[in-house]
């Protein structure tokens, strides 16, 4: 059964959706990515995150029986806003799901959804599913207009889209860098005040986790290509202890 962790501490939602790249490139059956959220879980993982995208690339739908017949920690469900993807969450009722925009052609999620210009179909969209008992997260950019939107269309978290600030981080623009920290620091505490639980992801790593996590109302990170990437040197248990460390360090005021 999941059971969600006590409250109050910074969660940590591991994606392992790459687990499952690996596995597809060569139409194996190894490396298997209910194996790394058992493991995942073991290693302090707070959550599992998996993406079933419209194409299949990573996630299948088999994947997503097994991780919830398997599963201990709560399964946040990443999804398209699609009939398709909706029938599939409700069959299943994980604890949670997460709202993302997707375009085939994209490497990854690249941008958060655009809610404002689609809230009457998302507001029809996502009441199935809280009814459903899912908890919905909606995926945007740190921008008051998005946050307004989610709040109003009935959603009880928004994920903050980190991409912005760890890429200007990993291109050294780091006067850029620093003003979408500050963004986020604001939108969250906005989002906060509206009553909305707040949680960040994408793009996070060692060097740039750490002043996310520090930002009191974030409640929930999720992190995966770098934590799947760094398991192929250090291995996935090492990878999310160190990940845990630092976030559980930036929470303390600690740095490092
Ligand atoms: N949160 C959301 C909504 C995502 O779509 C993703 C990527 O699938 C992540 C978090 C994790 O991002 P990353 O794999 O870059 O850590």
């Amino acid at each position: 059964m999941q059971t969600d962790r006590p409250q109050g501490k910074l969660r940590l939602g591991v994606n392992i959706d790459h687990v499952a790249t690996v596995r597809n490139a060569r139409g194996s059956s190894y490396p298997d990515p209910v194996r790394a959220a058992r493991l995942a879980e073991s290693a302090g993982a707070d959550g599992i995150t998996a993406h079933l995208r419209e194409d299949r690339r990573h996630i299948s739908d088999r994947d997503i029986e097994r991780l919830m017949a398997e599963l201990t920690v709560p399964l946040n469900f990443e999804m398209a806003p699609t009939d398709e993807m909706q029938s599939i969450a409700l069959r299943h009722r994980p604890h949670a799901v997460c709202i993302v925009p997707e375009r085939r052609e994209e490497l990854t999620t690249e941008g958060g959804l655009d809610v404002a210009r689609d809230e009457t179909r998302l507001a029809h969209f996502i009441a199935p599913l809280r009814e459903a008992g899912c908890r919905v997260s909606i995926f945007i950019a740190a921008e008051r207009g998005q946050i307004d939107a989610a709040h109003r269309i009935g959603a009880q978290v928004v994920e903050l889209h980190t991409g912005a600030y760890c890429d200007a981080h990993a291109e050294g623009r780091l006067a850029e860098r620093d003003g979408e920290l500050e963004r986020l620091r604001e939108m969250a505490a906005f989002a906060d005040s509206l009553g909305l639980e707040v949680h960040a992801g994408h793009g996070l790593t060692y060097d740039t986790v750490q002043p996310v996590a520090a930002l009191p109302e974030i409640r929930e990170l999720n992190i995966g290509h770098f934590l799947i990437g760094e398991a192929i040197f250090a291995g996935l248990e090492a990878a999310i202890a160190e990940m845990r460390r630092l976030m559980d360090a930036a929470r303390k005021g600690e740095q490092g």
